[in-house]
């Protein structure tokens, strides 16, 4: 194990593991929609919607969700590389919800982003050891030795060759990128670091080393993380909890392990048995899967009530109209759910079904699952076999097959037929 030498630590006032780190209170991000020649505001884009949580000192949370669900936007706030509409962010028991430039500048120290893009993320026409020295200058650190020697070292730390020290971002390949980018977020030594998608840009047989060094980095220095990933492969590993988002909402927020063995909602359930899969010949393997249909709603005008209801086959009367809070049902465990999984009044007798939910539950069976072959025309995303299997799901979930009667109904025009 490698100690950094980054000087002196800010002024924050040290937390001890286990402890509230970041806490996140009713956090808002809308976008503005303006339109016109006076540029009036139109409307919003909900992009985060009102969440709580905390982070806790030495864990890594995992964020996951379906891209669009305002998972980058949370990111940027809890950095502050945005600024939030409404709530609070405190960090260390501060409040940094509405900080400046100048005031954020020594907080900026003790909270680092990674990007999701390692090509875009690192200027072009710097060489590396300028880039990854970047915070030193900006921060107006000498670290013991000089900033060249740490830069060195850090490159050594993350993997890559010192030597390189020269060379510009072209001549490093995605995974190494990424490396630098990790290293340059390391060089002062975080407190916090939040990882937005680190590995989404990356070959899959790269993914893993670079969750791998992440959480190296995580054991030899003692930091919080925030891994955000638009599937719950990637954080399964690493993470001690997991916030699971929908439509700028926080939907579930759970343990690791509680998670992914009782998922208490129904989105949960959905994203961990149902990721999408492409290929049809894999797809006929999966049989079980809950494939959710169509796209997520518009931001923009959220559904009323839980803004799962249009997609849940779970839905009543009262998901649409009531959201649900987020509640702790099981220790370590919050739902937002008016009839959890994994609980005994998941399917109260006194709600009545929406008819779309009954319709759902039928489907979700594993009986019904398209046989090999007979995938195309379930294929997601095009041909009318599939507009009948989303006009259906706009009202619910359907089970991954388009052998709904709807699908079977609905006339193939010969590029989505059975063949
Ligand atoms: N700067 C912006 N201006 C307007 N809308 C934005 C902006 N950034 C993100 N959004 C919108 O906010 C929603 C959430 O986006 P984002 O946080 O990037 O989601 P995710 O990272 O989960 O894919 C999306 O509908 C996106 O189009
Ligand atoms: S059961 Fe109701 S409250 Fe729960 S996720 Fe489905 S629609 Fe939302
Ligand atoms: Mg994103």
């Amino acid at each position: 194990m490698k100690e950094t030498s980054t000087g002196t630590t800010s002024g924050g006032t040290g937390t001890q593991a286990g402890e509230t780190l970041l806490k996140v209170t009713g956090l808002q991000k809308h976008f503005p929609i303006r339109k016109g020649l006076l540029q009036r505001q139109v409307g919003a884009v909900k992009a985060v919607d009102g969440i709580d949580f905390d982070v806790r000192s030495g864990e890594t949370l995992g964020v996951v969700g379906e891209s669009g669900c305002g998972k980058s936007t949370m990111g940027r706030l809890i950095t502050r590389l945005l600024e939030p509409t409404g709530g609070r962010v405190e960090f260390e028991g501060r409040d940094i919800t509405h900080l400046g430039v100048a005031g954020m500048r020594p907080m900026r120290r003790d909270v680092q982003m990674i990007f999701q893009d390692p090509y875009s993320s690192l200027n072009p026409r710097h060489t590396i050891g300028t880039i990854v020295g970047a915070p030193f200058r900006l921060q107006g650190v000498t670290p013991d030795g000089g900033i060249k020697k740490e830069v060195q070292r850090l490159l050594e730390v993350v993997g890559l060759n010192p030597e390189h020290y020269n060379r510009y971002p072209h001549e490093f390949s995605g995974g190494q990128r990424q490396r630098i980018g990790i290293a340059r977020a390391f060089a002062l030594k975080p407190k916090l670091v939040v990882a937005d998608e680190p590995v989404s840009a990356l070959d899959v047989s790269i993914q893993a080393q670079v969750v791998n060094l992440l959480d190296d980095l995580q054991d030899e220095l003692g930091l919080t993380y925030v891994i955000i990933a638009h599937d719950l492969s990637v954080v399964r590993h690493v993470s001690d909890r997991i916030a699971v988002m929908y439509l700028g909402k926080i939907v579930e927020l759970s343990d690791r392990d509680a998670l992914y063995e009782t998922p208490m909602h129904p989105y949960t359930k959905a994203l961990l048995s149902a990721v999408p899969i492409p290929d049809p010949r894999r797809r006929s393997a999966e049989s079980g899967r809950i494939l959710l249909k169509g796209d997520v709603p518009s931001p923009i005008a959220p559904p009323s009530g839980c803004r799962f209801h249009t997609r849940c086959w779970k839905a009543t009367r009262i998901c649409t109209t009531q959201e649900p809070p987020l509640i702790e049902l099981r220790p370590g465990q919050r739902v937002a759910c008016h009839h959890p999984e994994n609980a005994p009044d998941q399917a109260p007798e006194d709600t009545e079904l929406l008819s779309a939910a009954i319709e759902a539950i039928e489907l979700v069976t594993t009986d019904d699952v398209a046989p090999a072959g007979g995938g195309a025309a379930a294929e997601a995303g095009s041909g009318p076999a599939t507009k009948a299997v989303t006009k259906d799901a706009a009202k619910g979930v359907t089970k991954d097959a388009a052998t709904t009667d709807a699908a079977a109904e609905e006339p193939a025009d010969g590029t989505t037929s059975d063949e």
